[in-house]
């Protein structure tokens, strides 16, 4: 058997389609411009491109966009006191602030003062706690992905055992408490997992979400199971030449494509999924802080 390949390039495109449907509508029907704005501290050049994607993508589906570069040695308080005037900016429906953050600069210092309202990446603890029972909010953006997808190409995901391999706040928990809603019965496993590849060989399902490179092998992979490989590793390629590099996920594609049902490729899987959820995230607090119902697409 080879899996299908799930095409999260083309669904994100489409996903930004049905967005801007979305914002186009709230700005007929209500006035309301959706703004979301994306906050970096410092040179990193990768976090960089992300937030000038994120920024390029926010103006592409019809919303308003601020972006605001900072310098390596912007003082806490003042990072602070730009969040502070974000919160109160009736303009601005979503906040993000780019991490990691320079160390000086506290990251749960930064998520405590963003408004839970305008808290597009499901940080703060009043968003993880409305995720976790079920109540509307924003849902962290990289698990949403891997649900609109799973849903899609998958279908009904009830009864299926789903492993999750990783347990960090961004990925591994939300993912759980999203499957969980859908009826999975979930393992969440990590590094220290013992008999790893037993576990995910029981998975109809499994997220990997380690950040470790091709980890899980081809022959852990139950046949015909779904495979949503999270992970974005950048390694050595000589094969490309001298000091080359490419991206790799944490599951071996090239063994797992044999086996698995379906699998989403690294790069174009997950990845584009993330930043299509943030701005369904920010028509949703747009929705939410105009008492507005959040259209259902957009939510898990
Ligand atoms: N850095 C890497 N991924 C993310 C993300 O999803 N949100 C934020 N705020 N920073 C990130």
């Amino acid at each position: 058997m080879t899996a299908q390949i799930i095409d999260g390039k083309a669904y994100a495109a489409s996903l930004r389609d049905r967005i801007a449907g979305h914002v186009a509508r709230l700005k007929a029907e209500h006035g309301i411009t959706p703004g979301l704005a994306v906050v970096i501290v410092g040179h990193d050049p990768g976090s960089q491109i992300y937030v000038t994607n994120k920024a390029r993508q926010t103006l592409e589906v019809g919303m308003h966009s601020e972006k605001y570069e900072l310098a390596e040695d912007t003082p806490e308080a003042d990072v602070l006191a730009l969040v502070e005037r974000l919160n109160a900016d009736p303009k601005i429906h979503g906040i993000l602030v780019q991490l990691p953050v320079p160390r000086h600069i506290d990251p749960n210092k930064i998520i405590a003062t963003i408004s839970p309202a305008k808290d597009v990446d499901c940080f703060t603890p009043e968003s993880v706690g409305k995720l976790q029972i079920g109540l509307p909010g924003p849902v962290s953006c990289t698990p949403l992905g891997c649900l609109m997808l799973l849903r899609d190409f998958v279908g009904d995901l009830a009864g299926k055992h789903a492993v999750i391999v990783g347990r960090s706040n961004l990925v591994g928990k939300p993912m759980a408490q999203l499957l969980l809603r859908e009826n999975c019965t979930v393992t969440i496993a990590h590094s220290r997992t013992r008999d790893l590849a037993g576990i995910v060989r029981q998975a109809d399902i499994v997220v990997a979400a380690v950040g470790r490179p091709s980890m899980i092998e081809g022959d852990w992979i139950k046949p015909g199971a779904a495979v949503i490989d999270v992970g974005i590793n950048r390694i050595a390629a000589p094969e490309k030449g001298e000091g080359k590099t490419r991206i790799v996920g944490d599951v071996d594609y090239a063994s797992a494509v044999e086996l698995a049902g379906w699998i989403t490729p690294v790069p174009g899987g997950v990845g584009p999924m993330t930043i299509a959820c943030l701005l369904a995230n920010t028509v949703t607090t747009a929705s939410l802080i105009n008492h507005l119902q959040p259209p259902k697409d957009l939510t898990p």
